[in-house]
Parts: structure tokens; C-alpha cells; sequence
């Protein structure tokens, strides 16, 4: 696994969240709670990067991710460059290294990665130089840690600090999904009092890889009395055609309506990562009912992408004394 550390032990890139201690999660989503404001206010700025350069470079679709990474350097004053990788260099046969190094000539600081190959992030962090840090904004089905971070912080905005008495249900595509990965670092990291497991046989993830989570294959039984309700996106791009559940009979098996929402606790909370498929994973009703609290989700994607490169990038900062 890459060293995410620098020598003095600091956070120098976010690969995953599997090294982060209790104590630093939530060092990181109390700074990230520091950069949320209520809808209307203005959005917090400050100049903390300032002569920090970052780029952006996704090989897969995003939106959110893209454009709250985007927003959360420019509101600590980095300059921040989106760069089109499936179109450019990489088409070209340039390999992702080397259009890294010529980034890193052109005196960029943090690359913020999103790939679909298994290890393209860490082998980039592991090649550029010392003083230039490398975050993942999703790598192929393995993580997606700042999505850990921000789901982990709207949990504890509904929930409260304590994790411990917390029923967690992460419902469908868990076998494709990096979303249900780094959630389940983050919430063992902290402690979660359980945490179930619901899909169908084909989208089950091996046991090992989620060692501390109760497996279920009925929706009806482990929705009862859950706190938070985690539902994932059928990942197709990660599937065989002939794998791919006829989205009306995964509804009626596994899509949550109002009958399986009155399963979970009353103050239950609805949780999707996005993009949802309405009408396939969840019912329109639960996605814009009282109980979500998905746009929530999205508004503390920008907060927890800003705590994050906050931490990897102040050393590199101008500071307030002027240009570096
Ligand atoms: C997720 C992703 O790309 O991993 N989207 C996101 O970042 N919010 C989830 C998904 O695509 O289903």
C-alpha cells in the first residue's frame, strides 16, 4: 500500500481511507464542519492555498466530484486547472505518468485523480515529486475516500458525534461499488454499532472484504429499525450485459419505497450517492421526501473536499507573506 504519510507524519496524498485513525477522520470532519454554511448564506472563502495549483484530471464521468473539488480549491484561493485526460495526451498514447510530469513542470501541486484501472492513483503518488501531493476522487470499484468522508460527516450532522449505538444499512450494488468500500472504512473506523449488508447474491461482495458487516439478502430484514439508510447505484459499467438485473424485478426486490422505508426507524435517514436511477434503486417519493438527506450529502462534498486539500496542501500554501 503507498505511504499516504509524510516523514514527519502528516497526510501528503488520499489514497484511501484504511490507514486514517479514528482520531484524524475526525480531526478531518471537524475542519470539514468548519466550511459548512446553511443554503443561501455565502459560501465560505478563505486564501489558504494561495499559489497552490491544482488539476483536475477524471478519465471516468463525474459531476459532483468534479465540480466540488473545483469549487473547494477556488474557495481556499488555489487555482485549479480541469483537465479533458480521455481527450488529450492520454488518447495520444501519452501515459497518465507523463502528462504528470509535465503538469509537475508547469508547477502544479495536487493532482486529484479519477481513474477506472485499479492502482492508477497510488502508482502517480508513488512517481511524482516530494512536495506534490495526489488525491483519489474515485479509483475503478476499490474507494472513493473524500465520498467516506462526506457521507461519514453527514451521519454524524444527523446523528450525532456517537456511532456506537448506529444501525448502518448499505443497500444494492455492493460488489461494484466503490461508495460502499470507503463507507465501510470510515464508519468501522468510527466505531459503528452495526452495519448490514443487502443485496441480491449476484452484488454481494466477498465476505472478506467487509469483514465486520451482517450480510443480508432481504431488504425486509435488514432495513428493520436501521438508522441509516445507505442505497448505491447499480454500477452497469462494471457488469457483464447478461449480469445486468431488469430494473423493474430489482425495484420490487431491492428498490426502496415508502412500505420498506417504514421498516427503518422513524427518524431514519435516506442516503444515495448519486447519480440515482429513480424507479431501479429508490422511489422518487423517498429520494425527495422528509428523510433525505441526499442534497445534503452533495452540499458537504464541497466542505470535506476542502478540509482534505487543506490538509495536504497548507505546507505547500504562499502564505501570508506574499508569493513563493
Ligand atoms: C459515485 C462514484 O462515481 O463512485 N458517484 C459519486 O462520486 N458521487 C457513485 C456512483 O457512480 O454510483
Amino acid at each position: 500500500m503507498t505511504n499516504q504519510r509524510r516523514t514527519d507524519g502528516s497526510l501528503r496524498h488520499l489514497i484511501t481511507l484504511e490507514s486514517l485513525s479514528r482520531s484524524e477522520i475526525t480531526q478531518l470532519l471537524d475542519q470539514a464542519q468548519h466550511f459548512v454554511r446553511p443554503l443561501g448564506a455565502p459560501a465560505p472563502t478563505n486564501r489558504a492555498l494561495r499559489g497552490v495549483t491544482i488539476g483536475n484530471l477524471f478519465t471516468e464521468p463525474s459531476t459532483r466530484t468534479r465540480v466540488s473539488f473545483e469549487l473547494a480549491g477556488r474557495r481556499l484561493g488555489a487555482e485549479v486547472i480541469n483537465l479533458e485526460v480521455q481527450l488529450s495526451s492520454r488518447a495520444k498514447g501519452e501515459s497518465m505518468l507523463d502528462t504528470i510530469h509535465t503538469l509537475e513542470a508547469l508547477h502544479f501541486d495536487v493532482f486529484v485523480i479519477r481513474d477506472s484501472e485499479p492502482g492508477v492513483v497510488a502508482t502517480v503518488a508513488a512517481n511524482v515529486a516530494p512536495h506534490v501531493s495526489v488525491l483519489s476522487a474515485g479509483e475503478a470499484h476499490l474507494s472513493h475516500p473524500t465520498q467516506g468522508l462526506l457521507d461519514a460527516l453527514t451521519v454524524r450532522q444527523c446523528k450525532g458525534e456517537r456511532f456506537d449505538n448506529l444501525c448502518i444499512a448499505i443497500v444494492g450494488d455492493l460488489r461494484h461499488s466503490r461508495v460502499a468500500r470507503s463507507a465501510y472504512e470510515v464508519f468501522t473506523a468510527l466505531g459503528v454499532g452495526e452495519l448490514r449488508l443487502i443485496a441480491p447474491h449476484g452484488l454481494m461482495p466477498e465476505a472478506a472484504e467487509f469483514p465486520l458487516g451482517r450480510r443480508l439478502s432481504s431488504p425486509e430484514e435488514g432495513l428493520r429499525d436501521a438508522d441509516v439508510i445507505m442505497m448505491l447505484r447499480l454500477q452497469k459499467e462494471r457488469m457483464a450485459a447478461a449480469d445486468i438485473p431488469d430494473g423493474a424485478d430489482y425495484f420490487a426486490r431491492f428498490g426502496l419505497d415508502l412500505p420498506r422505508l417504514r421498516l427503518a426507524k422513524p427518524d431514519a435517514i435516506v442516503m444515495h450517492p448519486q447519480p440515482m436511477n429513480r424507479g431501479i434503486e429508490i422511489d422518487t417519493a423517498v429520494a425527495d421526501g422528509p428523510q433525505s438527506v441526499i442534497r445534503q450529502q452533495v452540499r458537504n462534498g464541497v466542505a470535506v473536499r476542502m478540509a482534505v486539500l487543506d490538509a495536504v496542501a497548507r505546507p505547500r500554501a504562499a502564505g501570508p507573506a506574499g508569493p513563493r
